[in-house]
């Protein structure tokens, strides 16, 4: 069983959510989250019986947002070990996906501090147009990453750090189709 976590604070429709959903068409038994929406007890106790955990969040000022360091601190602070793989999918509203390598080295941190086993991550750039149905045509290139990865968790490997750039757009045709979404 896989546990994949939203850290998105959006009620609904988040671009996290979206790409989870994504992953979890391509895996076995997974169970989705919402940091939001459902209890640290419960989550906690779902990632004990798991075998992998995938961190899906967005970028906020160059770190992961508010409710997704609630949950690293939570864990910390309460010396809960998690020894199990940890999968993480950051996306940002910039279209380079470079801009998340420091909020995934912030996890990479936390992973060694609570002895979970880091595994790789999907780092995505234009997170509001990739996490859109109508504009997938345009963001192949994070899919066929969010495969690899789902491909690795189903197989407990580990994966390697991808990066997304959404390289069709320039920034204001970006901007613009961003701002719509
Ligand atoms: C308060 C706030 C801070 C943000 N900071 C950044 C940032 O530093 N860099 C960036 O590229 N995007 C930033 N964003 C944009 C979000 O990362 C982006 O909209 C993301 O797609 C939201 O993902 P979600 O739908 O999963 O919540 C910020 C958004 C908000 C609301």
């Amino acid at each position: 069983m896989h546990v994949l976590i939203n850290g998105s604070q959006k009620s609904k429709s988040s671009n996290s959510e979206y790409f989870l959903e994504y992953i979890s068409k391509n895996i076995n038994e997974c169970t989705i989250f919402s940091l939001k929406k459902d209890s640290y007890k419960n989550i906690i106790s779902s990632i004990k019986e798991s075998e992998n955990v995938v961190m899906a969040f967005p970028l906020y000022v160059d770190s992961p947002n508010t409710v997704t360091i609630c949950f690293l601190d939570y864990i910390y602070d309460n010396n809960i070990t998690i020894n199990k793989n940890i999968y993480v999918v950051i996306n940002c509203g910039f279209r380079e996906g470079e801009h998340n390598i420091t909020a995934l080295n912030i996890i990479k941190n936390w992973c060694k501090k609570v002895h979970a086993n880091y595994c790789g991550a999907v780092l995505i750039g234009a997170g509001e147009v990739a996490g859109n149905k109508k504009y997938q045509f345009i963001s192949k290139k994070v899919f066929k990453c969010l495969n690899k990865l789902s491909n690795d968790i189903e197989n407990n490997i580990v994966s390697k750090d991808m990066i997304t750039t959404v390289s069709l757009l320039n920034n204001k045709l970006y901007c613009m189709i961003a701002n719509i979404s």
